[in-house]
């Protein structure tokens, strides 16, 4: 890691565990069940998981799904979905507290816990309050926080770089030491004004596999520190190739169009 400060032992082997020694991390999302429950390609989480475990870093994902679904002998990083609160039943979904102590999380030997935090919602304050109690927790016990950016609905444009980089920016400023956002036009600004590591999210499921790589390959050449992706690689026909040409694509510098050859060859 690049930055001034020394971590703990135990804070720095954690963040090892997620990031690989180039300092970047294939992370997997698999926790949108916990406000969207069985959501399609992820109803059977062991089945649609089992096969791309061995070509990720890192796997995010909620309390009961890593004790239920995860083999014990898993041995990447495990990001623990630690808020939550709301369903796709209520009409704003960013009324969040947090859910899982940073004990309970060690307990399931997490490498850190995951909060959102909604800027621009009626729940700001309170989502701030979860995520930087949770920071607090945390060091007691050296446990890194990925903080989930987010921006509410009434902000114009949600993936827009100056809404983006406040979040960013302020999760740095809270003390989290992994940051996810979404990849926007100048998010090389982000990196740059964001001093921890930052991921990013894929969304929705794209329309095309070249959309994604594309979409992985600006994020690093901009600087982000991996992916947190999880529909667009479990919802793609082809989830275990998918995963295995985005490891290369933020591993080994691939560009889009060597992507989609790698694709190719594997679907061969
Ligand atoms: C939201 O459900 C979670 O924070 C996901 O982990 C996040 O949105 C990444 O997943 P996706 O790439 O599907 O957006």
């Amino acid at each position: 890691m690049k930055y001034l400060t020394k971590m703990s032992y135990g804070k720095e082997n954690r963040m090892n565990k997620i990031f690989q020694k180039d300092g970047k991390t294939v992370m997997l999302a698999i926790d949108h069940g916990y406000f969207m429950g069985p959501v399609t390609g992820m109803e059977e989480p062991i089945k649609a998981t089992e096969k791309l475990l061995p070509h990720i870093d890192s796997l995010m994902l909620s309390p009961g799904i890593l004790n239920s679904c995860v083999p014990t002998d898993f041995n990447g990083g495990i990001v623990l979905r630690s808020s939550g609160g709301s369903s796709i039943t209520q009409p704003d979904i960013t009324n969040e507290i947090m859910t899982l102590e940073a004990l309970e999380a060690v307990k399931l030997n997490a490498s850190a816990m995951a909060l959102s935090f909604y800027v621009g919602t009626e729940f700001e304050k309170q989502t701030i309050e979860a995520l930087t109690m949770a920071i607090n927790d945390a060091a007691k016990l050296e446990l890194p926080v990925l903080a989930v950016t987010a921006v509410g609905k009434a902000l114009k444009d949600k993936k827009e770089l100056r809404f983006l980089g406040l979040c960013s920016r302020m999760a740095a400023e809270f003390g989290a030491d992994i940051v996810k956002t979404y990849y926007c036009d100048g998010f090389e600004k982000i990196v740059k004004s964001t001093p921890k590591p930052v991921v990013i999210a894929g969304g929705k499921k794209l329309d095309s596999n070249r959309d994604v790589f594309e979409l992985v390959y600006s994020a690093m050449q901009a600087g982000a520190a991996g992916v947190d992706l999880g529909r667009n690689v479990w919802k793609n026909d082809d989830p275990e190739i998918m995963i295995k040409v985005i490891n290369a694509l933020v591993h080994k510098n691939l560009t889009a169009d060597q992507a989609e050859e790698m694709f190719r060859d594997l679907k061969k």
